[in-house]
Protein backbone atom coordinates (compact mmCIF):
# COMPACT_ATOMS: atom_id res chain seq x y z
CA UNK A 1 0.00 0.00 0.00
CA UNK A 2 2.41 2.99 -0.89
CA UNK A 3 1.41 6.37 0.24
CA UNK A 4 -0.39 8.75 -1.75
CA UNK A 5 1.69 11.86 -2.94
CA UNK A 6 1.89 14.79 -0.27
CA UNK A 7 1.82 18.36 -1.24
CA UNK A 8 4.68 20.03 -0.07
CA UNK A 9 5.89 21.54 2.06
CA UNK A 10 2.73 22.27 3.90
CA UNK A 11 1.19 25.33 5.03
CA UNK A 12 2.22 26.33 8.59
CA UNK A 13 0.35 29.75 9.92
CA UNK A 14 -0.57 30.83 6.71
CA UNK A 15 3.56 31.03 5.12
CA UNK A 16 4.79 27.76 3.40
CA UNK A 17 7.56 26.28 4.63
CA UNK A 18 8.15 23.00 5.21
CA UNK A 19 6.67 20.83 8.34
CA UNK A 20 9.32 20.35 11.35
CA UNK A 21 9.28 16.56 12.07
CA UNK A 22 11.00 15.34 15.41
CA UNK A 23 12.22 11.93 15.34
CA UNK A 24 12.74 11.27 18.95
CA UNK A 25 15.52 8.76 18.93
CA UNK A 26 18.46 7.57 21.16
CA UNK A 27 20.49 6.25 17.92
CA UNK A 28 20.77 7.30 14.36
CA UNK A 29 19.32 3.58 12.93
CA UNK A 30 18.12 2.39 10.06
CA UNK A 31 14.75 3.14 11.01
CA UNK A 32 15.64 6.55 11.68
CA UNK A 33 17.51 7.04 8.46
CA UNK A 34 14.17 5.48 6.59
CA UNK A 35 11.82 7.99 8.69
CA UNK A 36 13.87 10.94 7.55
CA UNK A 37 14.30 10.10 3.93
CA UNK A 38 10.81 9.65 3.97
CA UNK A 39 9.71 12.70 5.74
CA UNK A 40 12.29 15.19 3.39
CA UNK A 41 11.24 13.23 -0.16
CA UNK A 42 7.55 14.44 0.96
CA UNK A 43 8.52 18.16 1.55
CA UNK A 44 8.78 17.91 5.63
CA UNK A 45 12.21 18.73 7.30
CA UNK A 46 12.84 15.65 9.65
CA UNK A 47 15.00 16.76 12.99
CA UNK A 48 16.47 13.82 14.63
CA UNK A 49 16.12 14.47 18.41
CA UNK A 50 17.54 12.24 21.95
CA UNK A 51 14.57 12.37 24.48
CA UNK A 52 17.74 12.67 26.57
CA UNK A 53 18.48 15.67 25.70
CA UNK A 54 15.37 17.51 25.98
CA UNK A 55 14.67 19.45 29.13
CA UNK A 56 12.21 21.29 30.79
CA UNK A 57 12.77 25.00 31.32
CA UNK A 58 10.22 27.07 32.54
CA UNK A 59 11.52 30.12 31.33
CA UNK A 60 11.61 30.11 28.45
CA UNK A 61 8.61 30.56 26.52
CA UNK A 62 6.98 26.91 25.09
CA UNK A 63 8.67 25.58 29.09
CA UNK A 64 10.58 23.09 27.40
CA UNK A 65 13.48 23.03 25.15
CA UNK A 66 14.13 20.20 22.49
CA UNK A 67 17.32 20.14 20.78
CA UNK A 68 17.62 21.01 17.33
CA UNK A 69 14.80 23.62 17.68
CA UNK A 70 16.11 26.36 19.02
CA UNK A 71 13.04 28.41 21.03
CA UNK A 72 10.66 27.13 18.85
CA UNK A 73 9.00 23.32 19.17
CA UNK A 74 8.26 20.60 16.47
CA UNK A 75 4.69 20.77 14.09
CA UNK A 76 4.75 17.18 15.19
CA UNK A 77 6.78 14.16 16.50
CA UNK A 78 7.55 10.63 15.78
CA UNK A 79 9.17 8.59 18.83
CA UNK A 80 11.36 5.82 17.65
CA UNK A 81 12.61 5.29 21.29
CA UNK A 82 12.88 6.67 24.99
CA UNK A 83 16.29 5.44 25.69
CA UNK A 84 17.58 3.49 28.51
CA UNK A 85 17.58 5.23 31.70
CA UNK A 86 16.83 5.12 35.40
CA UNK A 87 13.13 5.38 36.65
CA UNK A 88 13.75 9.04 37.04
CA UNK A 89 15.10 9.35 33.28
CA UNK A 90 12.37 7.43 31.67
CA UNK A 91 9.67 9.98 33.89
CA UNK A 92 11.29 13.37 32.75
CA UNK A 93 11.04 11.92 28.80
CA UNK A 94 8.00 10.43 29.31
CA UNK A 95 7.11 13.83 30.97
CA UNK A 96 8.41 15.92 28.01
CA UNK A 97 6.28 13.92 25.66
CA UNK A 98 3.65 14.57 27.70
CA UNK A 99 4.38 18.61 27.93
CA UNK A 100 4.93 18.51 24.15
CA UNK A 101 1.22 17.50 24.11
CA UNK A 102 0.13 19.66 26.37
CA UNK A 103 1.47 22.54 24.25
CA UNK A 104 -0.78 21.13 21.06
CA UNK A 105 2.50 19.23 19.38
CA UNK A 106 1.02 15.69 17.60
CA UNK A 107 2.69 12.74 18.44
CA UNK A 108 2.97 9.30 17.09
CA UNK A 109 2.92 7.71 19.44
CA UNK A 110 1.19 9.77 21.98
CA UNK A 111 2.80 9.41 25.75
CA UNK A 112 -0.50 7.80 27.10
CA UNK A 113 -0.39 5.23 23.85
CA UNK A 114 3.34 4.84 24.53
CA UNK A 115 2.83 4.05 28.54
CA UNK A 116 -0.34 1.75 27.82
CA UNK A 117 1.36 -0.35 25.30
CA UNK A 118 4.92 -0.36 27.13
CA UNK A 119 3.54 -1.48 30.38
CA UNK A 120 2.42 -5.14 29.27
CA UNK A 121 0.40 -5.70 32.18
CA UNK A 122 -1.96 -2.40 31.19
CA UNK A 123 -1.99 -3.45 27.59
CA UNK A 124 -3.78 -6.65 28.82
CA UNK A 125 -5.42 -4.86 30.96
CA UNK A 126 -6.88 -2.94 28.15
CA UNK A 127 -7.09 -5.25 25.69
CA UNK A 128 -9.74 -7.61 28.00
CA UNK A 129 -11.48 -4.36 28.94
CA UNK A 130 -12.28 -4.19 25.43
CA UNK A 131 -13.35 -8.16 24.59
CA UNK A 132 -10.06 -8.50 22.29
CA UNK A 133 -9.47 -11.85 22.36
CA UNK A 134 -5.55 -12.38 24.36
CA UNK A 135 -4.31 -15.44 26.12
CA UNK A 136 -5.25 -15.18 29.86
CA UNK A 137 -3.02 -13.12 31.89
CA UNK A 138 -2.06 -12.76 35.18
CA UNK A 139 0.18 -10.33 37.05
CA UNK A 140 1.26 -10.42 40.64
CA UNK A 141 3.74 -8.57 43.26
CA UNK A 142 3.81 -11.39 45.62
CA UNK A 143 6.10 -14.78 44.75
CA UNK A 144 3.78 -16.38 46.95
CA UNK A 145 0.75 -15.56 44.77
CA UNK A 146 2.86 -16.13 41.40
CA UNK A 147 3.53 -20.01 42.98
CA UNK A 148 -0.25 -20.15 43.47
CA UNK A 149 -1.16 -19.22 40.07
CA UNK A 150 1.67 -21.50 38.77
CA UNK A 151 0.67 -24.91 40.63
CA UNK A 152 -3.39 -24.25 39.82
CA UNK A 153 -2.48 -22.67 35.89
CA UNK A 154 0.28 -25.48 35.25
CA UNK A 155 -2.34 -28.08 35.41
CA UNK A 156 -4.01 -27.03 32.16
CA UNK A 157 -0.82 -26.04 30.61
CA UNK A 158 2.55 -23.67 30.60
CA UNK A 159 2.72 -19.98 31.56
CA UNK A 160 5.25 -17.50 30.10
CA UNK A 161 6.95 -15.00 32.38
CA UNK A 162 7.71 -11.81 31.17
CA UNK A 163 9.52 -9.20 31.50
CA UNK A 164 6.90 -5.76 32.38
CA UNK A 165 8.78 -3.50 29.68
CA UNK A 166 10.53 -6.67 27.23
CA UNK A 167 10.82 -5.95 24.00
CA UNK A 168 12.11 -8.58 21.05
CA UNK A 169 11.61 -11.53 22.85
CA UNK A 170 14.18 -11.11 25.64
CA UNK A 171 13.85 -12.33 29.23
CA UNK A 172 10.72 -14.65 28.37
CA UNK A 173 10.81 -17.83 30.43
CA UNK A 174 8.11 -20.90 30.49
CA UNK A 175 6.82 -21.58 34.07
CA UNK A 176 5.91 -25.30 34.00
CA UNK A 177 5.78 -25.90 37.42
CA UNK A 178 5.70 -23.31 40.51
CA UNK A 179 9.76 -23.76 41.04
CA UNK A 180 10.40 -21.79 37.31
CA UNK A 181 9.25 -19.13 38.95
CA UNK A 182 12.75 -16.54 39.40
CA UNK A 183 13.03 -14.80 42.73
CA UNK A 184 11.27 -11.42 42.62
CA UNK A 185 14.44 -9.27 42.37
CA UNK A 186 15.13 -11.34 39.37
CA UNK A 187 12.10 -9.69 36.98
CA UNK A 188 11.56 -5.98 39.23
CA UNK A 189 9.38 -7.41 41.59
CA UNK A 190 6.38 -8.27 39.19
CA UNK A 191 5.34 -11.57 37.94
CA UNK A 192 3.56 -10.92 34.32
CA UNK A 193 2.71 -14.47 33.33
CA UNK A 194 0.74 -15.29 30.56
CA UNK A 195 -1.25 -18.93 29.48
CA UNK A 196 1.45 -20.49 26.67
CA UNK A 197 -0.50 -20.63 23.26
CA UNK A 198 0.69 -24.01 21.78
CA UNK A 199 1.46 -24.30 18.26
CA UNK A 200 -1.05 -25.68 15.64
CA UNK A 201 1.32 -26.92 13.21
CA UNK A 202 5.18 -28.22 12.49
CA UNK A 203 6.24 -24.80 13.20
CA UNK A 204 6.38 -21.91 16.14
CA UNK A 205 4.99 -19.03 14.07
CA UNK A 206 2.68 -15.79 14.81
CA UNK A 207 1.65 -12.70 12.54
CA UNK A 208 2.99 -9.17 13.01
CA UNK A 209 0.81 -6.42 11.98
CA UNK A 210 1.91 -2.98 11.26
CA UNK A 211 -0.99 -0.56 12.14
CA UNK A 212 -0.95 2.77 11.31
CA UNK A 213 -3.40 5.23 11.76
CA UNK A 214 -7.01 3.25 11.53
CA UNK A 215 -4.93 0.85 8.39
CA UNK A 216 -3.18 -2.16 8.16
CA UNK A 217 0.43 -1.21 6.37
CA UNK A 218 1.97 -4.38 6.04
CA UNK A 219 2.28 -7.98 7.48
CA UNK A 220 4.45 -10.78 8.07
CA UNK A 221 5.02 -14.40 9.53
CA UNK A 222 7.28 -15.18 11.79
CA UNK A 223 8.59 -18.86 11.79
CA UNK A 224 11.28 -20.17 13.95
CA UNK A 225 12.32 -23.42 15.51
CA UNK A 226 12.11 -22.51 19.06
CA UNK A 227 8.87 -20.64 20.68
CA UNK A 228 9.90 -17.01 20.60
CA UNK A 229 9.45 -15.98 17.35
CA UNK A 230 10.76 -12.39 17.30
CA UNK A 231 12.97 -11.55 14.41
CA UNK A 232 15.64 -10.64 16.61
CA UNK A 233 15.33 -14.46 18.46
CA UNK A 234 16.54 -15.51 14.93
CA UNK A 235 12.92 -16.08 13.41
CA UNK A 236 12.16 -15.94 9.62
CA UNK A 237 10.09 -13.18 8.14
CA UNK A 238 7.73 -14.51 5.78
CA UNK A 239 5.13 -12.49 3.72
CA UNK A 240 1.49 -12.51 4.36
CA UNK A 241 -1.77 -11.52 3.63
CA UNK A 242 -3.50 -11.18 6.55
CA UNK A 243 -6.77 -12.57 6.74
CA UNK A 244 -9.94 -10.05 7.85
CA UNK A 245 -10.36 -11.08 10.96
CA UNK A 246 -6.53 -10.58 11.54
CA UNK A 247 -6.82 -7.54 10.22
CA UNK A 248 -9.88 -6.62 12.73
CA UNK A 249 -7.89 -7.55 15.67
CA UNK A 250 -5.10 -5.91 15.05
CA UNK A 251 -7.11 -2.49 14.01
CA UNK A 252 -8.79 -2.91 17.43
CA UNK A 253 -6.04 -3.57 19.19
CA UNK A 254 -4.04 -0.58 18.34
CA UNK A 255 -7.72 1.35 18.94
CA UNK A 256 -8.23 -0.10 22.54
CA UNK A 257 -4.66 1.04 23.46
CA UNK A 258 -4.63 4.39 21.70
CA UNK A 259 -2.08 3.59 19.41
CA UNK A 260 -1.90 5.50 16.36
CA UNK A 261 1.32 3.54 15.18
CA UNK A 262 1.44 -0.02 16.33
CA UNK A 263 2.89 -3.36 15.79
CA UNK A 264 0.77 -6.01 17.07
CA UNK A 265 1.42 -9.76 17.27
CA UNK A 266 -0.91 -12.34 16.98
CA UNK A 267 -1.22 -15.67 17.54
CA UNK A 268 -3.55 -18.36 16.32
CA UNK A 269 -5.52 -19.88 19.47
CA UNK A 270 -6.18 -24.09 19.33
CA UNK A 271 -9.26 -23.47 17.56
CA UNK A 272 -7.65 -21.05 14.59
CA UNK A 273 -8.64 -17.76 15.93
CA UNK A 274 -6.45 -14.99 16.12
CA UNK A 275 -5.22 -13.67 19.84
CA UNK A 276 -3.44 -10.25 21.02
CA UNK A 277 0.56 -10.94 22.26
CA UNK A 278 1.13 -7.85 22.57
CA UNK A 279 0.63 -4.00 21.02
CA UNK A 280 4.30 -2.44 20.06
CA UNK A 281 3.99 1.42 20.34
CA UNK A 282 7.28 1.92 18.83
CA UNK A 283 7.79 -1.22 16.78
CA UNK A 284 10.45 -1.22 14.09
CA UNK A 285 10.07 -2.60 10.63
CA UNK A 286 13.22 -3.78 9.43
CA UNK A 287 11.80 -7.46 9.65
CA UNK A 288 8.69 -6.02 7.73
CA UNK A 289 10.15 -4.25 5.02
CA UNK A 290 12.48 -7.33 3.97
CA UNK A 291 8.91 -8.77 2.71
CA UNK A 292 7.50 -6.27 1.86
CA UNK A 293 7.27 -4.08 -1.92
CA UNK A 294 7.21 -0.55 -0.96
CA UNK A 295 8.79 1.37 1.42
CA UNK A 296 6.76 1.19 4.64
CA UNK A 297 8.62 4.50 5.90
CA UNK A 298 6.80 6.98 3.39
CA UNK A 299 3.30 4.85 4.31
CA UNK A 300 4.21 5.97 7.87
CA UNK A 301 5.69 9.41 6.93
CA UNK A 302 2.94 10.12 4.99
CA UNK A 303 0.56 8.98 7.54
CA UNK A 304 1.46 11.44 9.93
CA UNK A 305 1.88 14.63 7.54
CA UNK A 306 -1.56 13.86 6.23
CA UNK A 307 -3.08 13.94 9.53
CA UNK A 308 -1.14 17.25 10.74
CA UNK A 309 -2.55 18.76 6.88
CA UNK A 310 -5.99 17.78 8.33
CA UNK A 311 -5.52 18.77 11.56
CA UNK A 312 -4.27 22.35 10.20
CA UNK A 313 -7.18 22.64 8.20
CA UNK A 314 -9.36 21.94 10.86
CA UNK A 315 -7.81 24.80 12.68
CA UNK A 316 -7.99 27.47 10.13
N1 LIG B 1 1.28 -16.53 25.54
C1 LIG B 1 2.14 -16.95 24.60
N2 LIG B 1 1.97 -18.17 24.00
C2 LIG B 1 2.85 -18.58 23.05
N3 LIG B 1 3.90 -17.86 22.62
C3 LIG B 1 4.11 -16.65 23.17
C4 LIG B 1 3.23 -16.13 24.18
N4 LIG B 1 3.67 -14.92 24.55
C5 LIG B 1 4.77 -14.66 23.81
N5 LIG B 1 5.03 -15.69 22.97
C6 LIG B 1 6.12 -15.77 22.00
O1 LIG B 1 7.16 -14.89 22.43
C7 LIG B 1 7.30 -13.80 21.52
C8 LIG B 1 7.58 -12.52 22.27
O2 LIG B 1 6.48 -12.22 23.12
P1 LIG B 1 5.84 -10.80 23.19
O3 LIG B 1 4.73 -10.85 24.16
O4 LIG B 1 5.53 -10.33 21.82
O5 LIG B 1 7.01 -9.92 23.85
P2 LIG B 1 8.18 -9.03 23.22
O6 LIG B 1 7.83 -7.64 23.65
O7 LIG B 1 9.44 -9.51 23.85
O8 LIG B 1 8.13 -9.20 21.73
C9 LIG B 1 6.02 -13.77 20.72
O9 LIG B 1 6.22 -13.19 19.45
C10 LIG B 1 5.69 -15.26 20.63
O10 LIG B 1 6.48 -15.91 19.66
MG1 LIG C 1 6.42 -8.96 20.49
Amino acid sequence: MPPAPHPSPLPVNGERRASRIAIFTDKLDWHVEELAGAFARLGAAPVPAPLAGCKIDTTQRHGLAIPGFGGALPDAGVVRAIGDGSLEMITLRLGVLHALEERGVRLVNSARAIERCTDKSMASFLLAKAGIATPATFVTQSLAEARRIARRDCQRGPLVLKPLFGAQGWGLKLIREASDLPAPSEIGGVFYLQRFVAPRGAHFEDMRILVSHGKVVAAMLRRHGQWITNVRQGAKPLAATPSDRQCDIALRAAAALGADFAGVDLIEGADGAPMVLEVNSMAGWSGLQSVTGFSIAETLAANVLERLSILRCAQT
